[in-house]
């Protein structure tokens, strides 16, 4: 069996989460799902983030520990992945032990080789970003530019990270291996930024920051930021400096880092710097995200305009995640940003999931009950050419999954539905049955079904429980490789009794206005 280990972002817990949040580990579980359709082992590995001065500040102004701070809100965190159905393999946290421990021996083991060195060092820092920031990259007015804040001036003596010891082997590797960033064009963006890129800090001192990971041998100093965040990658599957377990050699390097855009250069530039120090293999591909707005605006505390993540969930009283996992997963072309807004959410789920697929597979249910007393005969023949325009789909869908494109292989999965639904339009089986053409009637009807088990895997990953409903009323067994499922010899339906017309349900229920209106009045 082959192996796919995807990560994403650990998330700093100085907040709750939010909708941006929530769109990554969407996206991340998407593609966990669809990888295990494909007979993969999938290792899907999330967390959060818990060291820094945020967490430390949030924590003070609030009255309390930086742990308690952590404990409340990483598990406000795993409370909204289980809303969701984000199903993580595992979910670490860098406050745990087994992570801490291994930071400080990667540390050492850097400074002891010489990639990590001491220095004195003067700069603006950024505290939104936890780094020094290069004075040519901040905004006119002096601003960090992603945090518009204006930076202090900070002079420490601070360990250094040698980066630019690996500079020219990160900009071969990148310009070697056009699918390791996702998109391409971010690429460009990595390779302008190590043109001029700089050793990095890698510590602060303890009377600014006391809430890290201490640096072995130097009580003075703690790990800072991004050496331990990133760390995480491996420590969660077991790297340790001279032990590495079996399940890190099974698993390592790591197929896909889903990430943000705003920390893409931490990922494919300082992450990429410290694993060659550590000599170990490089990830596959780095994907990079865009950002969610809110009805096209920043989200931000000061404009109110912050949602959670079941927020919406709640507000629509929604029995699964399912549309709103929809929704996100598919709300922006690969690596573009997206937005949301309550109007757009309740249009493009009634009209995609209500209307063209559960709809479609509603009335052919009910025609299969009416007809043929919910019975598939032998002698009904499937249609080759939607048979053969499903197998397609299914490699079609596959390749957008291995571009990350996930966006678009809901769309292939989309228009499948369409055809299918034009397909019963054009054939209209109510006539076929009037005209007494049974035969003809019966094999409109299993066409449709047969395309509806593939739906049903296709539309899995992105929303599995409407897959299971749809699914169980088509006596389809879900866990069909999809390689199997684009096989066009496949029979996804057995013959014989399907259904009785008591067990016809919907599998998705329009989003109610009523609770739409109490959404956006909210
Ligand atoms: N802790 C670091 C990541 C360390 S990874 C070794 C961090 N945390 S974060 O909480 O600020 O962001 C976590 C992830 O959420 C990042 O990938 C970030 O890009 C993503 N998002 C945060 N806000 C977002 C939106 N509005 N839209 C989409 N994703 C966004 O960075």
């Amino acid at each position: 069996m082959e192996k796919y280990y995807l990560t994403t972002a650990i998330d700093y817990v100085n907040g709750k989460p939010h909708i941006g949040h929530a769109y990554e580990k969407i996206l991340t579980d998407v593609i966990a799902r669809h990888y295990s359709q494909r007979c993969d082992d999938v290792y899907f590995l999330t967390g959060t983030d818990e060291h820094g001065v945020k967490i430390q500040k949030t924590a003070a102004a609030q009255g309390i520990t930086p742990k308690e701070l952590c404990d409340m809100n990483a598990q406000s965190f795993k409370d909204a992945w289980k809303a969701l159905d984000v199903d993580y393999t595992k979910f670490i946290r860098t406050t745990d032990d087994y992570h801490e421990a291994v930071v400080q021996k990667i540390f050492k083991k850097l400074v002891e080789q010489g990639d990590i060195y001491k220095h004195s060092y003067e700069g603006w820092y950024c505290s939104g970003c936890e780094c020094f920031l290069n004075p040519k990259d901040l905004t006119e007015d002096g601003l960090c530019p992603d945090h518009l804040k204006k930076p202090e001036i900070v002079s420490e003596e601070n360990y250094f990270f040698k980066l630019t010891k690996y500079k020219d082997a990160i900009i071969k590797h990148i310009k070697e291996n056009p699918t390791f960033i996702v998109p391409a064009f971010r690429a460009n963006e990595v390779l302008n930024q190590l043109e001029d890129i700089q050793d990095i800090s890698v510590s602060r001192s303890k009377s600014n920051v006391s809430w890290g990971v201490d640096v072995l041998d130097d009580p003075e100093q703690v790990i800072y930021v991004w050496i331990d965040a990133l760390s995480n990658y491996i420590t969660a599957i077991g790297y340790d400096v001279d032990n590495e377990s079996d399940e890190f050699k099974k698993y390592w390097p790591v197929d896909v880092h889903v990430i943000g855009k705003d920390i893409l250069k931490f990922h494919s530039i300082y992450w990429i710097g410290i694993l060659m120090a550590l000599g170990l293999p490089l990830p596959k591909h780095i994907f990079a995200h865009g950002w969610i707005t809110i009805d096209e605006s920043k989200m931000s505390k000061s404009l109110g305009n912050v949602i959670s993540p079941t927020s919406v969930i709640e507000n629509y009283n929604l029995e699964t995640p399912d549309a709103f996992r929809y929704y996100m997963a598919t709300s922006a072309a690969c690596g573009r940003d997206g937005n949301y807004s309550d109007d757009d959410f309740k249009e493009k789920v009634n009209a995609h999931l209500a209307n063209s697929m559960g709809n479609l597979l509603n009335r052919t249910l009910s025609m299969l009950v009416k007809y043929f007393d919910g019975e598939i005969k032998e002698e009904f023949v499937v249609n080759p050419e939607l048979k053969k325009l499903a197998a397609n789909t299914v490699s079609f869908v596959k390749t957008h999954f291995d571009n990350f494109e996930i966006a678009e292989a809901a769309h292939e999965i989309m228009t499948l539905v369409d055809a299918t639904n034009k397909y019963v339009t054009d054939n209209a089986p109510w006539t076929l049955a009037k005209e007494e053409k049974m035969t003809e009637c019966g094999s409109v009807l299993r066409t449709v079904l047969e395309i509806m088990c593939t739906v049903s895997s296709l539309i899995y990953p992105f929303c599995p429980n409407i897959a299971r409903a749809m699914s169980t009323q088509l006596g389809y067994n879900l866990s069909v490789p999809l390689d199997e499922v684009a096989n066009i010899e496949y029979n996804a339906l057995k013959i014989g009794k399907l259904i009785e017309k008591e067990d016809i349900k919907p599998v998705f229920l329009r989003v109610d206005s009523e609770f739409a209106d109490k959404s956006s009045k909210k």
